[in-house]
């Protein structure tokens, strides 16, 4: 399949940001107000981990290092998922893509990307918030030596992401409340989301 557009036909949304700079807690906000399937890829992975596949036994390590897993792992499970979700009114694609490569593998394999949400934030910032989350999130990548390791990992191809889909990327200030942030977005989202309902009402 070699897609130039979005096949799905509902806004696809990918979230880019550095670990802890508040992807999933905007996802939440995203999903209560337009109802969009949430498809996170560290929470995908640490699924497939907790289900003890054949497919989830090497990627724990992975995660522990703070390391990218394979790419066709988590392209597959984005694919099944995309697939599996019953009347979406939109994709938000959470963690994805943490490479160019990626983010070109899924536009030619499975359908056009939208709009790309980046949130920005200061490696303090996100050294601070993550290891305030360790007490309580039973992550085994939460802790200081490994987000030394995610942050690497980041910053090492987080640029070339951003330079690539310059055109429909949104970088968002994350540094501030999450009411305010999501304030942002909406500003990004609504077009869309009134682009997407035109186009079912013609
Ligand atoms: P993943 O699960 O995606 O983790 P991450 O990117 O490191 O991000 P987090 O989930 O830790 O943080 P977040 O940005 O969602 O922030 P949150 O809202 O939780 O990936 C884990 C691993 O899986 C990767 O390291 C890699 O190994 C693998 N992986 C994932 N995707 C992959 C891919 N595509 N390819 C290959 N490997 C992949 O917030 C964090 C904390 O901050 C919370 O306590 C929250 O309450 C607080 N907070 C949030 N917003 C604010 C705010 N505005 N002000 C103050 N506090 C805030």
């Amino acid at each position: 399949m070699d897609t130039e557009e979005n096949t799905f036909n509902v806004p696809i949304i990918w979230v880019l940001g550095g670990p802890g700079s508040g992807k999933g807690t905007q996802c939440d906000k995203i999903v209560a107000k337009y109802g969009f399937t949430h498809l996170s890829s560290g929470d995908l992975l640490r699924a497939e981990v907790a289900s003890g596949s054949p497919r989830g036994k090497d990627l724990s390590d992975t995660m522990a290092k703070g390391a990218l897993v394979p790419m066709e792992v988590v392209l597959d499970l984005l694919r099944e998922a995309m697939l599996k979700a019953e009347k979406p009114s939109g994709f938000l694609i959470d963690g994805y893509p943490r490479e160019k490569i990626q983010g070109i593998q899924f536009e030619s394999t499975i359908a056009a990307v939208d709009v790309v949400l980046f949130f920005d934030c200061s490696e303090d910032t996100l050294t601070s918030r993550l290891l305030g989350r360790a007490a309580s999130s039973g992550r085994v990548d939460d802790n200081e030596e490994t987000i030394k390791k995610r942050l690497i990992t980041f910053n090492t191809f987080n640029n070339e992401i951003v330079e690539h889909y310059e055109p429909k990327l949104k970088k968002i200030n994350a540094e501030r409340h999450p009411d305010d942030i999501f304030a942002e977005v909406i500003q990004y989202l609504d077009p869309l989301v009134q682009k997407a309902a035109a186009a079912v009402a013609q």
